[in-house]
C-alpha cells in the first residue's frame, strides 16, 4: 500500500471533520424529528446530550484514531492490550457505516432532485399543496429515485478516488464555507415571514409537558438518537480523521469547535424551518417530508427566490455529500487496511456495494411499501437501527477502551488526547467516574427506557 496520506491543514481537518459531522442530521433530520417532538425542549433536551456524551465521545474517537494513525479496520489491533479482543469491534463499524449510506444516499438524492427543480422553475407557480404532492410524486417515482441515489454515490466515488487532499479535503473546504454563508442569508428571509414568530415560539420555547404528544421516554431516547447521529461517532467514522492529523493540537479542543459547529448549522436550520413552516401552515410534525414541503414555499415569497433556492438545495447537497464522502472515505480505507486494497480497486468493488445496499431504501417507499416492522418502513427502520442502536452502543465501545485497564486504558487516552497545544481533557476523579460509570449507565438506562416506551406508545 501506498504512503498514508494526511490532512494539509488544521483547518481542513475541522472542516472535513466538521463535514462529516454537519450533513443531513442538521438540516432535514434535526428539524423533522424537533417538529415531531414538539419544538424547544426537544431541543434542550439534544444539547444537553450533545455536551454530556457527544463531545467526550468525539475526543476519545479522535484519539484512537490519531493514536494508532489507521480506521476503525485495525486501530483497535494496534491499541489493544495482547490477546484482547477488541478489535472485533471492526465488523461492527463497517456495519454501521454502510447501513447509514443506506438511506442516506436516498435522502441526499432527494437534495439534488430538489436543486436541479429548483433551478429549473419546476416549483414556480405552485401553491403550498402543489408544493407537498411534488415532493409526494418524487417519493413514489421509483427510478427517479435511484437515478438520484446513484448520482450521489458516483459523484462521491469520484471525489474520493482522486485521493485524500486533492479530492476530499479540498472540496469539502468549499462546500462547507458555502454552505455556511448561505444559511446565514435565509435565516434573515424566514424570520422576516409574516406569522414567523409563531414558529420562533414553537422552537426556542421549552415545554416539557406537550412533546408532540409523544412519552417523555422516548422523546430523551430520541434526543440521544439525535445527539449521535448529528457528530457520527460510534463507528469510526470520524476517528479516521484523527488518523490523518499530527499532534500539534490537543484533541478536546478540537472536539469543541467540530461539535459547537455542527450545533451551529443544526440551530441555524431550525432558525429556517420553523417560522417557514408556520408562516405558511405546515404542520412541523410533517416528519421526514418536512424540509421539502416547507422551504420552496419561502422561495417563492422571496426575491431571487428562485436564485437563493437553487443554491440553498446546492449546498444542502454539498452538507450531505460531505459526510457522504467522509463515510465513503472510511469504508475505502477500511478495506485498504485490512485487505491491501489499492485505492481504485476499493473506490470499485465499495461503490457498487454501496449503491445495491442503498436499493431497499428506495424499493421500501414503492414496491416494498407493505413491508414494514412496527409501523416503520425500510428507511425508518435502518435509521433507527443506525441513530438508536449502532451510534449509542459503538460510542460505549469507543467509551470502554479508552477507559478501561482491559483496553487501551484511561492514561494511555488522556495522554494521547492531550498531546499538543490547546483545551486539555478534565482529569481528576470526577471525570473519571462520570466516564467509568455514570455516563455507560445513562445510555444504558435511556437504551431500555426508550425501547420501554416505544414498544408501549399509545
Ligand atoms: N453526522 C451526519 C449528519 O449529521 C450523519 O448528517
Amino acid at each position: 500500500m501506498e504512503k498514508r496520506e494526511q490532512l494539509s491543514s488544521r483547518l481542513g481537518f475541522i472542516l472535513i471533520s466538521a463535514g462529516c459531522a454537519i450533513g443531513l442530521g442538521n438540516v432535514w433530520r434535526f428539524p423533522y424529528i424537533t417538529g415531531q417532538y414538539g419544538g424547544g425542549a426537544f431541543v434542550l433536551m439534544y444539547i444537553f446530550f450533545l455536551i454530556i456524551m457527544g463531545v467526550p465521545i468525539m475526543v476519545m474517537e479522535l484519539a484512537v484514531g490519531r493514536a494508532s494513525q489507521r480506521s476503525a479496520a485495525l486501530s483497535f489491533n494496534i491499541l489493544e492490550p495482547k490477546g484482547s479482543k477488541w478489535h472485533y469491534f471492526r465488523y461492527f463499524a463497517i456495519a454501521g457505516n454502510f447501513l447509514l449510506m443506506m438511506f442516506y444516499t436516498t435522502i441526499a438524492g432527494w437534495m439534488l432532485a430538489y436543486f436541479y427543480k429548483t433551478a429549473t422553475g419546476k416549483f414556480e407557480g405552485l401553491d403550498a399543496k402543489g408544493i407537498t404532492n411534488a415532493f409526494g410524486a418524487l417519493t413514489s417515482n421509483r427510478d427517479e429515485m435511484i437515478f438520484w441515489m446513484i448520482l450521489i454515490c458516483v459523484i462521491a466515488l469520484v471525489v474520493c478516488a482522486f485521493g485524500l487532499q486533492k479530492g476530499v479535503e479540498n472540496v469539502t473546504k468549499f462546500m462547507m464555507s458555502g454552505l455556511f454563508v448561505i444559511m446565514l442569508i435565509l435565516v434573515v428571509r424566514a424570520v422576516t415571514l409574516p406569522g414567523a414568530v409563531e414558529g420562533l415560539k414553537f422552537y426556542l420555547t421549552p415545554n416539557f409537558t406537550k412533546l408532540g404528544g409523544k412519552h417523555l421516554g422516548d422523546a430523551v431516547f430520541a434526543a440521544m438518537g439525535q445527539a449521535f447521529f448529528t457528530l457520527s461517532i460510534g463507528i469510526g467514522s470520524i476517528a479516521i480523521f484523527g488518523s490523518f492529523i499530527g499532534k500539534e493540537r490537543s484533541l478536546t479542543g478540537e472536539a469543541i469547535t467540530i461539535t459547537g459547529l455542527d450545533t451551529i448549522v443544526a440551530i441555524v436550520s431550525g432558525l429556517i424551518i420553523f417560522p417557514s413552516t408556520f408562516a405558511f401552515n405546515i404542520n412541523p410534525g410533517e416528519g421526514p417530508g418536512l424540509v421539502f414541503v416547507t422551504l420552496p414555499n419561502v422561495f417563492s415569497a422571496m426575491p431571487l427566490g428562485r436564485f437563493f433556492g437553487s443554491l440553498f438545495f446546492l449546498f444542502m447537497t454539498f452538507a450531505a455529500l460531505s459526510t457522504v464522502l467522509a463515510v465513503f472515505q472510511n469504508i475505502i480505507t477500511y478495506s485498504r487496511e485490512l485487505w491491501g486494497w489499492e485505492l481504485k480497486k476499493s473506490v470499485l468493488v465499495n461503490g457498487i456495494i454501496l449503491i445495491v445496499l442503498s436499493l431497499p431504501c428506495v424499493l421500501g417507499m414503492t414496491d416494498w411499501a407493505s413491508f414494514k416492522i412496527g409501523g416503520k418502513q425500510i428507511m425508518d427502520i435502518e435509521d433507527f437501527v443506525v441513530s438508536n442502536n449502532l451510534l449509542p452502543l459503538g460510542s460505549m465501545v469507543y467509551l470502554l477502551f479508552c477507559v478501561s485497564k482491559h483496553g487501551w486504558g484511561w492514561k494511555n487516552f488522556k495522554e494521547e488526547a492531550n498531546a499538543g497545544k490547546g483545551v486539555k481533557f478534565p482529569g481528576g476523579g470526577f471525570a473519571k467516574v462520570y466516564l467509568n460509570y455514570l455516563l455507560p449507565l445513562i445510555v444504558l438506562l435511556i437504551f431500555v427506557q426508550g425501547y420501554w416506551a416505544l414498544t408501549h406508545a399509545k
